[in-house]
């Protein structure tokens, strides 16, 4: 494949399709469905259940094959369920994934009320939430205040194979007991039971068939999201036959639009929206994972067509979920809302938040492949200065290193890494070096042989290190699932181990899902094996979050625990968000890939993965001028922002496209450095609240059904709703503004408009549509400088934007932005504005934070101001109360101070009458 990916010529390059699995080639999935349509029923025992303080445990069992399963019942703290359902008496334990939840969730009591022989109901202590639990067949229902929310298991797909000996291992008698069972064992050998074949792999199963699913039936709603990682829509839509969400990291160069196919990451997890509740599930599993979706519209009743007097009655409409992952247990989490936001903090109690990043990891990153040596890399730093573009981050590809041998420095290329750094520090510029997981197998290379010798690599079934081909030829891989690789690999960034690093070197994880070029779907075979013994497959999924969970942790431990980390990754599970960013892979530069970075980088964001980004400008092919100030435009409103580019395509650092689109380009990413105190305090919030910062229109105004489908534009925070233009040559775009006691500004002309309507707004090339919400206040930088580290002391600007009723809030959150005194020594400033008749007043949102900032607020923009002002003044705390200059344009109702000197840590007010 390292061959194939050099030969891809660019726009043109096709992915191979016969490369990748489709349903119909995955065995588990054609035994699951041939199973469940013969129906075959689970009954639950309600006089096994055991009531303990924890949990309520009871079997259930297969009536076909009478083999019990232990299904265990939780109540989390925070208005979640979780259930898990394994074998009672497995022939060996089976994979129960490790270190994504936090800390052991703490459980809360359920009590056992009513109920009838045939059932069971577990209420939490207020009884506001229930499950039902029905025995024969066996059935959950989630009831929320008498509403039946969700049903599990009611379209009977529960499903389990259980653990066998295997047939040669079996005597007579074994073979008679395991006679065909829920695991079909009918002779068929296409069921993949023991071996399954594709292409020219075979995969030997050791512990046989171990497949399971379930399904989830969500009452009234016909809204779900989440899931990724896809290259689809942000709704998720219904999966026809053999056409289901697939979740397998794999490496897809140039992936297709509008696939269900997996990519590089996978969260199981999904959210459902109705009016009046949102609603998680949370499928732990890190095995191939396939999701079927199917959404019934609301349909009258059919009853009618039998008794045509019959009163007519609506049934609500439904979505069917059907989870089935190839191993492991059931493990599923109900996270139950019931509003968007307590979802947020429900999944975040379980997985964790987004870890607040390093400030200048918020500024724009150069990359390419390859950056080619010291000279290139100054050429570039200097065409930035040059061409007066701020930017914070090179980034050095593959090619940097000495044959591919990660933490080394090719010498031709790079005799001086320190030397380059020092220049980029001058600059207050950092840098960031790739760093995969493969290694290359190479006796003298010392990380491999210190590697080897310690038996840290992924072992191959027949003994020995699993061996495949990437980027640097036959290579090994890292065991990161192994606590004492990861410890080891942490140690390898420490700054006297790493030679040629310095304080402002960072990481970026790559080809981590792994990617394997001549392995099956050009990853790792299922059946090499991990720490522990187990096997690839149990745990594929989340062999990426344990690279970069141990790259933070290494770039944590070389500052002793002081700096915040900064490593991006490609590859990623749920609760990825705790290590860093991630970026949505190898996309092209074409218009349709700019326009699908928005659902897709929707979907990570409300799945938890706040923190990520598209490679801008497309990394495989050459964009036209127009595309590439677009997506420099789309981008500086997304979280992660990086232009990237494979190595065949033509350079394309922004001043490379003529002077006009030079012009554009700086336009956009000043755009960026000017907000970046509200990114900032956006990634705060994320950090401590778990509200995403990139948010779909449903997040924001879940009551408001016309926002549920919207995915071509969205709010950063609450108070910016960003539509980027994504196809060529338009001068119109139609942007909706939802809300109906909303009021939104243009950002650029001030018009307005009110909420709950689609308005044309006429676009030129330098036109990025952005509105602010009437009602909030959004902090600014009034200068821009070379990086972010430049714009420390740089004065603020407020841009208030007024109500209906003639109000606005917002906030502002500072610290340091590189260390952990924010969280340690509560060294940070949180100030909340808020402006209510004619009164602008700066008080303190956290009395607990303390940092010495300098800055001061020099201007303040308010839009809406109907009337022209005959005064404003200043108040501080001192008591001095100053008159200020203002200029107010009744054309477009704004009124405008820019000659102010108010501390930003100070109380203040500013009045206007
Ligand atoms: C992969 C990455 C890409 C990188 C390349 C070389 O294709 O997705 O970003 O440039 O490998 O390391």
């Amino acid at each position: 494949m390292e061959a194939a990916k050099e030969e891809v010529s660019v726009e043109d390059e096709a992915v191979d399709e016969n490369v990748f699995k489709d349903c119909s080639k995955i065995a588990f999935y054609r035994r699951q469905k041939k199973q469940l349509s013969k129906k075959s029923t689970y009954r639950a025992l309600l006089d096994s259940v055991r009531i303990g303080k924890d949990s309520t445990n009871f079997q259930i069992i297969n009536e076909a094959t009478k083999i019990p399963l232990l299904a265990e019942v939780y109540g989390l703290k925070g208005n979640i369920f979780r259930i898990k359902i394994n074998e009672e008496a497995p022939l060996k334990p089976r994979y129960e994934v490790p270190d994504v939840l936090t800390s052991k969730p703490s459980t809360i009591r359920l009590f056992s009320c009513s109920g009838d022989a045939d059932s069971l109901v577990l209420a939490d202590e207020k009884g506001d939430l229930k499950l039902h639990i029905t025995a024969d067949p066996f059935k959950i229902d989630l009831v929320s205040k008498e509403d039946v929310v969700l049903s599990i298991n009611s379209m009977g797909q529960l499903y389990f194979e259980h653990l066998q000996i295997p047939p040669k291992q079996r005597t007579s008698k074994e073979n008679e007991d395991d006679a065909p069972t829920d695991t079909l064992q009918e002779n068929q050998d296409d069921m993949g039971l023991w071996e399954e074949k594709f292409r020219d792999f075979v995969d030997i199963k050791a512990n046989g068939p171990t497949s399971i699913g379930l399904d989830f039936s969500l009452h009234g709603f016909s809204h779900l999201y989440g899931i990724p990682q896809h290259a689809e829509s942000h709704q998720l839509k219904s999966t026809g036959d053999g056409d289901v969400y697939r979740l397998y990291n794999l490496d897809v160069y140039g992936y297709k639009i509008h696939n269900k196919m997996g990519i590089y990451g996978s969260v199981p997890y999904l959210l459902a929206h109705k009016l009046g509740r949102t609603l998680g599930i949370f499928w732990l599993n890190a095995s191939e994972t396939l999701v079927e979706i199917k959404t019934e519209p609301p349909v009258e009743n059919t009853l009618t067509q039998m008794d045509p007097l019959a009163p007519k009655q609506k049934v609500r409409c439904q979505t069917d979920v059907h989870w089935m992952s190839e191993s492991g247990i059931i493990d599923v989490f109900l996270l139950t809302g019931p509003t968007p936001s307590e979802v947020f903090k429900q999944y975040s109690y379980l997985t964790g938040t987004q870890a607040l990043p390093p400030l200048f990891s918020l500024g724009y990153h150069q990359c390419r492949w390859n950056y080619e040596d010291e000279q290139d890399v100054k050429a570039v730093d200097a065409g930035f200065d040059e061409h007066d573009i701020p930017y914070d981050v090179m980034w050095l590809d593959i090619e940097h290193t000495k044959g591919k041998r990660y933490f080394t420095w090719d010498k031709k290329r790079f005799p001086k890494p320190k030397r380059m750094q020092e220049l980029l520090r001058s600059k207050k510029r950092k840098l960031v070096v790739i760093s995969d997981p493969h290694i290359k197998v190479d006796p003298k290379y010392s990380l491999y042989a210190k590697a080897k010798e310690q038996g840290f690599f992924v072992r191959s079934p027949e003994g020995g290190d699993f061996e495949g081909v990437c980027w640097p030829g036959l290579s090994s891989y890292l065991d990161f699932t192994n606590p004492k690789v990861r410890e080891w690999y942490s140690g390898l960034f420490a700054f006297p181990v790493y030679q040629g690093s310095t304080d402002i070197l960072f990481i970026w994880n790559d080809m981590n899902e792994p990617s394997v070029f001549r392995g099956p779907e050009l990853t790792m075979q299922k059946n090499a094996i991990h720490h522990g013994n187990w096997e690839h497959r149990e745990l594929h999924n989340i062999y990426g979050f344990y690279q970069q969970m141990a790259t933070a942790e290494g770039l944590m431990q070389r500052s002793e625990g002081k700096e915040r980390p900064f490593v991006l990754t490609r590859s990623f599970f749920a609760g990825s968000q705790k290590y860093g960013a991630v970026w949505t892979g190898d996309n092209k530069s074409d218009w349709i890939y700019l326009k699908i970075s928005i659902p897709m980088l929707l979907t990570l964001s409300i799945t938890g993965i706040c923190f990520c980004g598209a490679d801008v400008g497309g990394f495989i092919g050459n964009p036209k001028a127009e595309l590439l100030v677009r997506w420099y435009q789309a981008g500086a409103y997304q979280p992660f922002f990086r232009g990237h580019a494979t190595m065949k395509t033509k350079r394309r650092e922004p001043w490379l496209f003529g002077e006009e689109h030079t012009q554009l380009i700086r336009e956009a990413i000043r755009e960026r450095y000017a907000l970046l105190p509200y990114w900032y305090t956006l990634f705060y919030h994320a950090h401590v609240t778990a509200e995403p910062i990139m948010r779909p229109l449903w997040v924001e105004f879940p009551n408001e059904l016309e926002t549920f489908s919207v995915e071509d534009e969205y709010l950063l925070g609450s108070a910016l709703l960003v539509h980027p233009v994504t196809e060529p040559k338009v001068t119109m775009v139609d942007v909706f503004l939802p809300g109906s006691d909303e009021v939104w500004y243009d950002c650029k002309t001030f018009a307005h408009w009110d909420g709950a309507c689609s308005v044309k707004i006429p676009v030129a090339l330098d036109t990025i549509p952005v509105f602010q919400r009437g009602g909030s206040v959004v902090p600014l930088k009034t200068t821009i400088g070379k990086s972010t580290g430049w714009m420390a002391e740089a004065p603020y600007a407020l841009r208030v934007a007024l109500n209906s009723k003639g109000s606005a809030v917002g906030e502002l959150y500072l610290d340091d932005g590189h260390s952990f005194q924010y969280s340690h020594q509560k060294q940070f400033v949180h100030r909340k504005f808020s402006f209510c008749s004619g009164v602008l007043i700066n008080s303190c949102a956290d009395k607990r934070g303390h940092y010495p900032s300098k800055c001061v607020v020099e201007q303040i923009l308010i839009l809406g101001v109907r009337k022209q002002p005959s005064t404003v003044t200043t108040h501080s705390t001192d008591g001095e109360d100053q008159p200020v200059a203002f200029t107010y344009s009744a054309q477009t109702s704004t009124l405008s101070v820019k000659t102010l000197s108010l501390s930003i840590n100070t109380n203040w007010e500013v009045h206007i009458r």
